[in-house]
C-alpha cells in the first residue's frame, strides 16, 4: 500500500505449460510443475484450470494476526463476500530478524494460512517483497539492513546478498503451496510499488533498475515459483513490465478523514486506457485498490475515517473501476488486523483496522455487505470478463451531472453493461433522468413504463445490463441491479435490488404470455406490460417483493439493506449446486450431503432464514442444529432462528489486584549497566554521519524496536551547566533525560516530529564528579522506503549530536540497550519485534507465569507522582462459552491530554501502545487466542510518565465489542511462560 506521506526455475517436475493465451512477445513463457491446475491469461482475464475467471481478491496480512486459527474466520468471511482470492504480504524483517536465521515457526508459519485459504475455497496472491511497504516496520526490510551499506532495492551487490536468502526461503514456501502443487497460490508478486528510483546521491533517477528486476524473477524461478508473476506499479507508469502480467495500484478516494465524502476526488476514468497503453495483451489488473485508509499518530481514528471510506466509497469507486473493465481487483485491505509487537512504521499506530470491510475485531461493517452485492453480481456475469469500455456519455440532469460508460462484450458480441455514476460523487445532489441504451431490439430509453425515472442518489452508482442471460432467461435490460441469479430445479431465480422507494424496471425477452403473480409484497407496487416479445415490469422497491412469472421465473425485488441478507454459497466448495440463502450476519459454509443442506455461520439477533435450493435438499441445519422451516408461497423454505448470546462475567480491570515495580532502576545511583552493550563503534554504515565521538544509532548495535535506553558516563571538567542533544525516534516519539537520579526533562512528542533538538539545564557539575546521563527514548518503528534506491528505512534511532554548555566533560563511555539480546532476541515464539528495552520487559516480567507475589500492590489507576516508568501486572480469568464470538478490547476511556505512554502486554504479547496526549487510539482489540477465553490471563502494562506531575490511567476496562453467536473454535497461540533470563539486566 502506498504511503502518501511520501507521495505516497528450477522446478520443472511434471509439465503443464503456463503460456499466456495470446503469447505476446516479451513475456516469459515457462513450464510449470504438476498437473493439478494451471493459470493462464489473455488480454481480458485470467484463466484458472482452463476457466475464465474474475480475480476478486481482498488483502489480508497473516503477520498482523498472530492467532493461526483466526485466519479461517477471516478467510471464510472473505469467501462469503463472493470473492475468490486473497492477497498477502510476507514481512521479511519479522521472519529474518537476525540475519541468516529464519523463523517460520509457530505464529510465523505460513502453512496454516495457506491451509485455511484452501479450506475456505480461496486462491492466494503471494506478495513476499523483499520490500512490501504496507505501513509496516521498515516496509518489511529487516533492521539489520542498517548495517548493509549502499542502496537498497536495486542491484547493489550488498543488497542482493541480503535479500537472496530470504527470497529463496519464502519462495520455496510459496512454490510448495502454488496451485500446480495442489496449493491455493495462483499468482506471485516480486517487490512492491517499484515505481520511483533514486541515485546514490538522493536525486531522482528516471530509470528503474532492470537488473534488480531480472534478479528477482530469477530468484522466484530458482525457488520453484512457476505461477504467473505480477507487479503493482504505484501508478500506471509502465514499470517492472518484465513480469508476466502488468498490474498497478489505485487509491482514488484519497485519505481525508477530516472531511468525509466532501473531499473525494472525481473518480478517475483513465484506468483502462492507461493499462492498455502499457500492457494491451494482459488483463486490466488493479493489484491494490482502495479498501479503506490508514491513520497516523494524532489522527482521526478509524471510525471517523470509515465515514469517508464506507459503503458509499464502494458504490462509487469500485463501480468506477468496473467501468474500466478491471478483471483482477484486489481490495487493500479487506481485513487490516493489528500492528501488535511494534510492527508498525512510525506513520501508524497499533490498530491497522484500515476502516476495512472486516474490522480489526473481525466484525463486519456495512461496507462488507455492499461489496458482497457487487462481487456476487460479477461472479454470475461472465460476459463482463470479455467486455471493454466503449462510449462514455456525460450529461447534466435537473440534478447532478451523470457519467455513463458502456461496456461491450467483445467476445460474446451480445451483452452490454452500463456503469451509471455521479460525475461529482462528492456533491450531495440526487438525480432522476432517462437513460438511452443499446439493445438487441434497438435503442431504448428507459425506464419505459409510465412517467418513471431512473433514480441515482448522491454517492451512488449503478450497473444497468442489457441482453443479459440469467440461465435460460434473456433479460433485455434491467435498471434494477442484479445481485445474483441461479437456475434451481428448472426455475430461474433472479435477485434484484435498488434503494427503498425507488422504482426499477426489468424487461424480459419472452414470446409466451406470462402470468405476473406477486406472491409476496404489495401487488400495487408492480406494474407491467406484455408485448409479443417482451414482458416489462416496473416495481417500486419496498422491502421484499417476490414475483412469479409463470412456473419458471421467480424474481426477488428487494431493497438494498434486505439484499445484504442474501448469500450465495459455494456449496461443497464447488459452484455446481445452485443455492441462495437468505440469512443474517454471516453464512460461512454450506455443505450438501444426502438430503441435508448443512449451513454454518454467525447470527447477532433474530434471523429469518430462507433456503432457495433444489428440492433434493429436504432438511436444513444451522451450526449442526435442525432448522425448522415452512414452505413459502413460492416453493422456498423459511424459518426463524433466535440467537443465543449468553451473558458472561468479565473482570473489571480497574479492580483486579494489580502488582507493581519500578521499571526505571537505571536512574538510581547504584545501577550497574556493565551488561549493557557498549556503544563503541566509531564508524556507521549509515549515510548520515553523526558528530558524536562514538556512534549512537540503535540499529548499528542490533536494536530495532520498542524503547531504547542510552547511558552516557562522564567525568566533569567542572561547571557543565547545559546538555544539548539531537535525537530521533520516528513520528510521535518522545524521550526523557536524567542526570544521575535527577530528572532533567522530557520531550513529550507531537504527531509529526520524528526528531528533536533538546537543551536541558544541568545543576553545574563539580570538577571530577561522575555523571551518568540516562536517556529513555521511544522507537516508533523503522521507516518505510518509498523509492527504489532510497535508504529511508535506515533512518537512525538515537543521537546524532550532543554537546555541553559551561564546560565539556570527559566521556568515559556510552552504553545502550533495547530488547534483551537485540537481534538474538529472547522470545522465539513471539518474535524479535515484540519486546522493547524497558527493564521489566528485558527481565521478562511481561510474561505469564512470573511470580510477582513479592511486588507491591498498586493499581495503574493510582500511577506515578512524577516522571518515570511503572510496570504493572495482574491476572484474571475468563470463561467464555463455546459457540459464540465475543471480540474484546482493552479500553482506556477518554484521553486526558497528559503526557504518558502505555504498552500493553496480554499473555506476553504486546498488543497496544497507547499515547494519551497524541492518540487517537484508546481502545485496543485483543483477539481470542491471545486472550485465553477459558482460563487465566496475564496482563502487564508499562506506564511511562513524562511529566513532573506524574501520570495515572483514567480508566482501564476489558470490554466485549460485540456479541455474536457462531464463530469458530480457536486454539490459543503459544504463550510461553516466564523463565529466568540468563544474563538479563
Ligand atoms: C558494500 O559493503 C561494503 C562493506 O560495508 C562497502 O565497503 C561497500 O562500499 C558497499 N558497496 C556499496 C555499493 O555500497
Ligand atoms: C454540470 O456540468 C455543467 C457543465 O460542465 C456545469 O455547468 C454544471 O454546473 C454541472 N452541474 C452540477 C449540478 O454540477
Amino acid at each position: 500500500m502506498v504511503s502518501f506521506s511520501k507521495i505516497a526455475l528450477l522446478a520443472v517436475a511434471a509439465q503443464a505449460a503456463i503460456i499466456p493465451t495470446d503469447s505476446p512477445a516479451g513475456l516469459r513463457i515457462r513450464q510449470a510443475g504438476g498437473s493439478q491446475g494451471t493459470v493462464t491469461w489473455d488480454k481480458y482475464s485470467f484463466y484458472v484450470n482452463g476457466e475464465r475467471v474474475m480475480i476478486y481478491s481482498g488483502e489480508v496480512h497473516p503477520f498482523r494476526n498472530p492467532v493461526q486459527d483466526l485466519h479461517l474466520d477471516v478467510l471464510q468471511k472473505v469467501k462469503a463476500l463472493g470473492f475468490n482470492t486473497v492477497s498477502i504480504y510476507v514481512h521479511w524483517g519479522i521472519v529474518e530478524y537476525e540475519r541468516g536465521k529464519f523463523n517460520w515457526d509457530g505464529v510465523f508459519d505460513l502453512q496454516p494460512f495457506f491451509d485455511a485459504a484452501k479450506a475456505a475455497g480461496l486462491w492466494v496472491i503471494a506478495r513476499p517483497g523483499p520490500y512490501i511497504n504496507g505501513e509496516s516496520a521498515g516496509g518489511g526490510l529487516p533492521g539489520w539492513g542498517s548495517r548493509v551499506e549502499g542502496q537498497w532495492r536495486n542491484s547493489n551487490a550488498n543488497y542482493t546478498a541480503a535479500w537472496q536468502p530470504y527470497i529463496n526461503s519464502v519462495g520455496k514456501i510459496i512454490a510448495k503451496n502454488q496451485i500446480t502443487n495442489g496449493g491455493p497460490i495462483i499468482i506471485a508478486q516480486p517487490e512492491n510499488e517499484y515505481s520511483g528510483f533514486m541515485n546514490p546521491d538522493g536525486s531522482l533517477n528516471p530509470d528503474e533498475d532492470k537488473e534488480y528486476e531480472r534478479l528477482l524473477l530469477e530468484a522466484f524461478d530458482g525457488a520453484g515459483i512457476t505461477i504467473p508473476t505480477v507487479c503493482n506499479d504505484a501508478w500506471i507508469g509502465g514499470h517492472f513490465t518484465s513480469v508476466d502480467v502488468y498490474g498497478y495500484d489505485n487509491y482514488p478516494a484519497g485519505f481525508d478523514c477530516a472531511n468525509p465524502i466532501t473531499s473525494w476526488p472525481d473518480p478517475p476514468e483513465w484506468f483502462y486506457g492507461g493499462q492498455r497503453g502499457v500492457a494491451p495483451n494482459t488483463p486490466n489488473s488493479i493489484v491494490e485498490f482502495q479498501g479503506g485508509g490508514f491513520d497516523s499518530w494524532g489522527g482521526y481514528g478509524f471510525e471517523q475515517c470509515y465515514k469517508d471510506l464506507g459503503p458509499e466509497m464502494v458504490r462509487v469507486y469500485n463501480k468506477n473501476v468496473y467501468a474500466s473493465a478491471t478483471h483482477l481487483l484486489n481490495v487493500y485491505m479487506i481485513y487490516g488486523g493489528t500492528n501488535w509487537g511494534h510492527l508498525s512504521n512510525p506513520g501508524g499506530y497499533s490498530s491497522y483496522d484500515y476502516g476495512a470491510a472486516i474490522a480489526e475485531d473481525r466484525t463486519l461493517r456495512e461496507k462488507y455487505y455492499e461489496l458482497k452485492l457487487q462481487a456476487n453480481f460479477l461472479m454470475v456475469s461472465p460476459a463482463y470478463l470479455t467486455s471493454a469500455p466503449g462510449e462514455v456519455q456525460k450529461f447534466p440532469t435537473s440534478g447532478s451531472n451523470i457519467t455513463i460508460t458502456e461496456l461491450w462484450d467483445e467476445v460474446g458480441q451480445k451483452q452490454r453493461f452500463y456503469i451509471i455514476r455521479q460525475t461529482k460523487p462528492q456533491e450531495f445532489i440526487n438525480s432522476a433522468f432517462k437513460v438511452t441504451i443499446n439493445t438487441s431490439v434497438g435503442q431504448l430509453t428507459v425506464p419505459q413504463l409510465g412517467n418513471a425515472a431512473y433514480v441515482l442518489p448522491s454517492q451512488d452508482s449503478k450497473i444497468l445490463v442489457t441482453d443479459y442471460p440469467a440461465g435460460p432467461v434473456n433479460i433485455l435490460y434491467s435498471t434494477l441491479e442484479i445481485m445474483t441469479w441461479k437456475v434451481i430445479d428448472g426455475r430461474t431465480v433472479i435477485l434484484l435490488y435498488a434503494n427503498t422507494g425507488e422504482s426499477g424496471e426489468i424487461s424480459i425477452l419472452t414470446s409466451t404470455s406470462r402470468k405476473v403473480d406477486v406472491r409476496r409484497g404489495k401487488s400495487s407496487t408492480v406494474t407491467f406490460k406484455q408485448t409479443s416479445s417482451t414482458l416489462t415490469l416496473q416495481v417500486v422497491v419496498d422491502h421484499e417483493t417476490v414475483i412469479a412469472l409463470g412456473d419458471d421465473i421467480l424474481l426477488y425485488v428487494v431493497d438494498r439493506v434486505n439484499a445484504y441478507n442474501f448469500w450465495v454459497p459455494d456449496v461443497n466448495l464447488k459452484q455446481d449446486i445452485p443455492v441462495i440463502i437468505k440469512g443474517g450476519y454471516l453464512l460461512r459454509t454450506t455443505k450438501f450431503s444426502g438430503n441435508t443442506l448443512a449451513l454454518t455461520g454467525d447470527t447477532n439477533g433474530t434471523t429469518v432464514f430462507e433456503v432457495i435450493a433444489p428440492k433434493s435438499a429436504q432438511a436444513y441445519t444451522w451450526n449442526g442444529q435442525r432448522l425448522d422451516t415452512d414452505l413459502t408461497r413460492y416453493g422456498t423454505q423459511e424459518g426463524r432462528y433466535r440467537t443465543k448470546t449468553p451473558r458472561v462475567d468479565i473482570p473489571d480491570l480497574g479492580r483486579v489486584k494489580w502488582k507493581y515495580i519500578n521499571s526505571l532502576p537505571e536512574v538510581s545511583a547504584s545501577y550497574d549497566d556493565s551488561k549493557w552493550v557498549t556503544a563503541d563503534h566509531t564508524y556507521t554504515w549509515n549515510k548520515i554521519k553523526p558528530t558524536t565521538p562514538v556512534i549512537l544509532y540503535a540499529s548499528d548495535y542490533g536494536f530495532h524496536s520498542g524503547n531504547i535506553l542510552w547511558r552516557g558516563h562522564f567525568t566533569a571538567t567542572g561547571g557543565e551547566n547545559l546538555f544539548n542533544l539531537t535525537i530521533q525516534g520516528g513520528n510521535a516519539f518522545a524521550y526523557s533525560v536524567w542526570d544521575n537520579d535527577k530528572y532533567l526533562g522530557s520531550f513529550t512528542g507531537a504527531p509529526a516530529p520524528s526528531a528533536h533538538n533538546g537543551s536541558y539545564t544541568l545543576t553545574p557539575w563539580a570538577k571530577g564528579s561522575n555523571h551518568v546521563l540516562t536517556i529513555l527514548q521511544d522507537h516508533m518503528g523503522l521507516e518505510q522506503n518509498w523509492f527504489g534506491g532510497e535508504e529511508n528505512f535506515k533512518s537512525f534511532r538515537g543521537l546524532s549530536d550532543y554537546s555541553f554548555g559551561g564546560a565539556t566533560p570527559t566521556l568515559k563511555m556510552w552504553k545502550l540497550t533495547g530488547n534483551l539480546g537485540g537481534e538474538k532476541f529472547a522470545d522465539w515464539a513471539r518474535g524479535g519485534y515484540n519486546e522493547g528495552g524497558l527493564y521489566a520487559v528485558r527481565k521478562g516480567y511481561h510474561l505469564p507465569g512470573f511470580d510477582d507475589s513479592k511486588w507491591v500492590s498498586k493499581s495503574p489507576l493510582k500511577g506515578l507522582t512524577g516522571p518515570g516508568v511503572d510496570f504493572y501486572r495482574a491476572t484474571f480469568t475468563l470463561n467464555i462459552p463455546d459457540g459464540v464470538d465475543y471480540p474484546m478490547a482493552i479500553d482506556f476511556g477518554a484521553r486526558t491530554g497528559n503526557s504518558y505512554r502505555v504498552e500493553i502486554y496480554v499473555n506476553g504479547w504486546q498488543f497496544g501502545k497507547y499515547v494519551d496526549d497524541i492518540g487517537p487510539q484508546t481502545s485496543f482489540p485483543v483477539p481470542q487466542g491471545i486472550l485465553n477465553y477459558k482460563g487465566e490471563n496475564t496482563i502487564a502494562l508499562s506506564l511511562w510518565s513524562l511529566e513532573d506531575s506524574g501520570a495515572a490511567l483514567e480508566s482501564i476496562d476489558l470490554v466485549i465489542r460485540k456479541q455474536i453467536e457462531g464463530g469458530i473454535s480457536v486454539t490459543n497461540s503459544p504463550a510461553p511462560n516466564y523463565m529466568e533470563r540468563a544474563n538479563s539486566y
